[in-house]
């Protein structure tokens, strides 16, 4: 994956633009240039990215709507999460303002034989829109979603990633030679039942690909196991294992 480590103290969902600032073509094709230097989680599953006018979705927000399409097949939503979210962190890094839409819709519900999962809205932005303070992220207190006294300030730094909703339902479990990340079952949330499990898989691999960014960016290297399969065990899924080396 690249390096977009600084980018994730910077990002911040943005939904509301300057007028009199645009993306340029220069920009729109280095996007699409973007597109294709993305890392996958799942290597077999086949995705696609598409920039879109707003007239092609529901979103009334910003310029375009990038849009993200996938086979659907084990971990998928997974895959989607850590897949778009280099996206939003390299928007970032251009100055290109981003939120996650899950409320909104693509009008192509299928492309290529692959379907509709998830959209962001973008549009142009200044330097100072996004974040320069790690005090203006809400999230919750480490204690809340790490068990373990090892690796602390990796898992605070990745805590710092975007969810549905601000929702946060990753929990974690460090040793020396191991963090484990576990999704919480059934959080409390005003996303009704199916759909929160749909944001909440996305919001995992969203969080996978900020905890990869931080071990990368601290030199520290590790073989990842997705676990597959839904086994809840004290209200907690366990999604993925990594071991350190
Ligand atoms: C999968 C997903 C879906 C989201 N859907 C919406 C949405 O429909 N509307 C919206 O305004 N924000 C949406 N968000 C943005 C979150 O509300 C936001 O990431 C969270 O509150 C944290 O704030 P931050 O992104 O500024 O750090 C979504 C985020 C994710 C990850």
């Amino acid at each position: 994956m690249r390096d977009l480590y600084n980018m994730i103290f910077k990002r911040k969902s943005i939904r509301k633009f300057d007028k009199k600032l645009s993306i340029s073509d220069e920009e729109l094709i280095k996007i699409q240039e973007e597109f294709g230097k993305v890392s996958s989680l799942i290597g077999d599953i086949k995705t696609e990215f598409k920039i879109v006018s707003n007239d092609e979705t529901t979103s009334k927000r910003g310029e375009y709507s990038i849009l993200f399409y996938s086979e659907d097949k084990d971990n998928y939503l997974l895959n989607a999460g850590y897949m778009m979210e280099q996206v939003d962190l390299f928007l970032t890094e251009m100055n290109i303002g981003a939120c996650w839409y899950g409320m909104a819709k693509a009008k192509d519900i299928e492309k290529d034989g692959l379907e509709f999962v998830i959209m962001f809205s973008i549009g142009k932005c200044n330097e100072d829109d996004f974040r320069n303070d790690i005090k203006e992220f809400k999230r919750k207190d480490i204690s809340v979603i790490l068990k373990g006294d090892k690796y602390d300030d990796v898992i605070k730094n990745a805590g710092l990633a975007p969810s549905a909703c601000n929702s946060q339902p990753w929990r974690i479990l460090t040793s020396e030679n191991s963090i484990e990340v576990f999704k919480k079952d059934k959080m409390k949330s005003f996303i009704p039942g199916t759909n929160l499990s749909f944001y909440n898989n996305i919001d995992m691999g969203i969080f996978l690909c900020f905890l990869e960014l931080v071990l990368n960016s601290k030199g520290i290297s590790f073989d990842r196991n997705i676990i597959n399969g839904s086994k809840v065990s004290d209200g907690l899924v366990k999604i993925c294992e990594y071991k350190i080396n």
